[in-house]
């Protein structure tokens, strides 16, 4: 049982860290209890890998912990507001509701202004999603959050706050697998499941998506913004921080690399990323970059005429 949770851990997790997709069965049906068991067994093995007396994990008694108690929900709690002056980035009633023909694809988007779009894959994650949102929250910054339906349902009070902190929460399909690969039926219950556990964790609808791994089909593409209303969201800045090069280094490729109206691509499922979010976003902040989330620099779409302009005469 123990090399068995040792296997299925190293798996689990391996797979989650790379967003590799080998198609294995067993694993989307993993619990969140033989989720956290295999994390427990991971960090047993990584910690105890030459110690051969590990005691056997406890974690596998066949009765399951009590349903927990239901109480009425707390509608009148709101997230206390940022104290203190955050003149860099200040809060930004900005409109969100972009048009449907603004287009089915964006690598990046044509905007009068400095304004980026921060965006994080993969999570949500227990520890390290919590982590970055006290560093977007501490400078105020608003940031968009593809994340799998699948973790969704495992760890759905992440995505609560998330929403509650005035982020937004894009649609990363349920099992992260690449759509390109699959018919239409399967694309669409990907979509549909991912909205469906967002909707259930947090009580609000994805307005856009984002394909793992970059991989999908225009004819899919069109028939997902067609039936789901989700524009298809790719990147313009890639600091590839999934192959973990060190948090600085992720600093430098975002700082280096990131124009307005850029969409920057990052994880939160990895901690060096979360580690290189205080120096990238203040160092954003100094290059006089505002943040906004993906619907809200949808909606400030120009022509491209336009945004050349605006950059064109500086000090505006
Ligand atoms: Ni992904």
């Amino acid at each position: 049982m123990k090399s068995h949770l040792h296997t299925l851990g190293y798996r689990f997790l391996t797979r989650t860290l790379t967003g590799a997709d080998n198609g294995e069965s067993h694993l989307p049906g993993l619990t969140r209890r033989g989720f956290l068991v295999a994390t427990a067994s991971l960090s047993s093995c990584s910690m105890l890998s030459s110690d051969k007396n590990e005691p056997a994990l406890t974690a596998t008694t066949p009765t399951g912990p009590a349903d927990p108690v239901k109480t009425p929900s707390n509608r009148a709690y709101r997230t206390p507001p940022v104290q203190g002056p955050v003149p860099r980035n200040p809060d930004m009633n900005l409109r969100a509701d972009f048009s449907k023909s603004a287009g089915v694809t964006f690598t990046r988007v044509p905007v009068a202004g400095k304004y980026i779009a921060l965006t994080f894959d993969d999570g949500p994650h227990p520890q390290n999603t919590p982590r970055l949102l006290d560093i977007l929250r501490a400078r105020n910054v608003k940031a968009t959050f593809y994340v799998i339906g699948r973790s969704v349902d495992l760890y759905p009070g992440v995505v609560r706050r998330t929403v509650a902190e005035g982020h937004e929460i894009g649609n990363h399909t349920y099992t992260h697998r690449l759509l390109s690969k699959l018919g239409d039926a399967e694309v669409r219950q990907e979509m549909a499941r991912t909205r469906d556990a967002i909707a259930r964790a947090a009580g609000v609808q994805p307005r856009t998506m984002r394909p793992p791994y970059g991989g999908l089909l225009q004819r899919q593409r069109e028939l997902v913004h067609a039936e789901f209303n989700y524009p298809t969201i790719l990147w313009s800045v890639d600091p590839l921080d999934w192959k973990r090069p060190g948090p600085s280094v992720v600093t430098s490729r975002i700082l280096s690399n990131t124009t307005a109206g850029g969409i920057v691509l990052a994880h939160d499922l990895h901690s060096q990323t979360v580690d290189a979010m205080p120096a990238t976003i203040d160092g954003l902040l100094r290059q006089g970059y505002r943040f906004v989330t993906v619907s809200q620099l949808l909606a400030m779409k120009v022509e491209t005429a336009t945004a050349q302009a605006a950059v064109e005469t500086p000090g505006q």
